[in-house]
C-alpha cells in the first residue's frame, strides 16, 4: 500500500486501499473472537487519544482498538489539562511532541483544524472527528458493517436521513460511498442541507418515505443540536412526520435492507424508542450496536496501518 503518514480523511485514498483496509479489518475481527483477544503487533508504541470533545463510543473504542494490539495508550484529558489555565493550543501541540511518542488520535470541535495539527506534530495523526468536517474513521466502521451484510457494494441503495448540515459523518460517509459506487441518496429538510450540496453529486428527497420502502440501507443520522446555531426546524413534531423511523415506517423496509446510526440516538426524535428497543430481537436489521462492534476491529487496522 502507498503508505501516508496520518488519516485525516479517506478522499486520499484509492479505492483499492480501501478494500484492502476492509480485508484486513476481517481479520483483525478474527482476533476480537478469540478467548485472549490480545496480539503483539504494536508492543512498544506509545499512542495519545487528545480528545477535546465529547465522546464515549469513538473514545472508548480507539482505547480498546490500541490495548488490543497491544500499545500503550494514554488518555490526555483536556477539560483538566493546563489548556484550563490558560496554555494556548500551539503550546499544548508542543508540550505533546516532546514526549515520546508514537502516534496521535485528535477529536476537535473547528472544522480543519486537525490538519493544522498533522502539519505541526511528526508522528502520524488520526482524525477522530473534526466540526463539520471529516470522521474518516466512522465512515470506514460504516462501509465495512455494510459490507459485512451485502457482499456486492455498487449499486447498493444508500438513503442517510437528517442533520447533513451539522453532521461530520454524513460528509464523509457520502464521499466514501459514492467512491465505492454506491448509490447514496440524501433526505433532509432544506434547511438541514449544507450550500455546498451539489458538490456531493447526490440525489435529494424531502420526505423518508420516498426512500423507505426502496433502500437497502437506512442511515439515520443524530439532530446535531450542539452544532446548530439557530433553531433549523419548526417542531420535533413536525421532524417526526417527515424524517424519522418509528415502527410503522421500520415494518416497511425491504427484506434485507438494514438500519444504521452513529449513536448516539436522540430517541423519539431521529428513532422511536419502540424500535431502538427492538434491536436485540432483530439483529439481522439494526446494525447500531454491530457498528459499534466493527468500529474496534476498523480502528485495529487503521491504527495497524499508521504504525507498521
Ligand atoms: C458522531 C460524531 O461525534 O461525529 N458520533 C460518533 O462518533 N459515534 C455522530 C454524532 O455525534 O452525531
Amino acid at each position: 500500500m502507498d503508505k501516508k503518514k496520518d488519516i485525516l480523511s479517506l478522499d486520499e485514498f484509492s479505492v483499492e486501499q480501501i478494500n484492502e483496509f476492509l480485508i484486513q479489518t476481517e481479520s483483525f475481527a478474527e482476533i476480537l473472537k478469540r478467548d485472549i483477544k490480545k496480539v503483539p503487533a504494536l508492543r512498544g508504541k506509545t499512542i495519545i487519544n487528545l480528545f477535546f470533545e465529547p465522546s464515549t463510543r469513538t473514545k472508548v473504542s480507539f482505547e480498546i482498538a490500541a490495548k488490543r494490539l497491544s500499545a500503550d495508550l494514554i488518555n490526555f484529558n483536556t477539560s483538566s489539562s493546563s489548556l484550563r489555565k490558560g496554555e494556548s493550543e500551539i503550546d499544548t501541540i508542543k508540550t505533546i511532541n516532546s514526549m515520546e511518542n508514537d502516534l496521535i488520535i485528535i477529536r476537535h470541535s473547528d472544522s480543519g483544524y486537525i490538519n493544522y495539527f498533522a502539519k505541526n506534530v511528526p508522528v502520524p495523526v488520526v482524525n477522530a472527528g473534526d466540526g463539520k468536517h471529516e470522521h474518516p474513521t466512522q465512515a470506514l466502521l460504516d462501509l465495512y458493517t455494510i459490507y459485512k451484510n451485502f457482499t456486492n457494494l455498487k449499486d447498493l441503495k444508500i438513503a442517510i436521513i437528517g442533520d447533513i448540515l451539522n453532521s461530520r459523518v454524513a460528509r464523509s460517509d457520502i464521499k466514501l460511498f459514492n467512491k465505492m459506487g454506491m448509490d447514496v441518496k440524501v433526505v433532509a429538510p432544506s434547511m438541514l442541507m449544507p450550500e455546498d450540496f451539489s458538490s456531493f453529486k447526490t440525489k435529494f428527497a424531502n420526505n423518508i418515505d420516498e426512500v423507505i420502502s426502496d433502500a437497502d440501507v437506512l442511515y439515520m443520522l443524530r439532530m446535531q443540536f450542539e452544532r446548530q446555531e439557530r433553531k433549523f426546524y419548526p417542531s420535533i413534531k413536525e421532524y417526526n412526520k417527515f424524517l424519522s423511523l418509528d415502527m410503522a415506517r421500520f415494518n416497511l423496509m425491504k427484506k434485507d435492507a438494514i438500519l444504521m446510526h452513529p449513536g448516539p440516538v436522540n430517541r423519539g426524535i431521529e428513532i422511536s424508542g419502540e424500535v431502538m428497543d427492538i434491536e436485540t430481537l432483530n439483529k439481522d436489521k439494526i446494525k447500531i450496536n454491530a457498528q459499534i462492534s466493527n468500529g474496534v476491529a476498523v480502528r485495529m487496522a487503521l491504527l495497524y496501518y499508521a504504525l507498521s
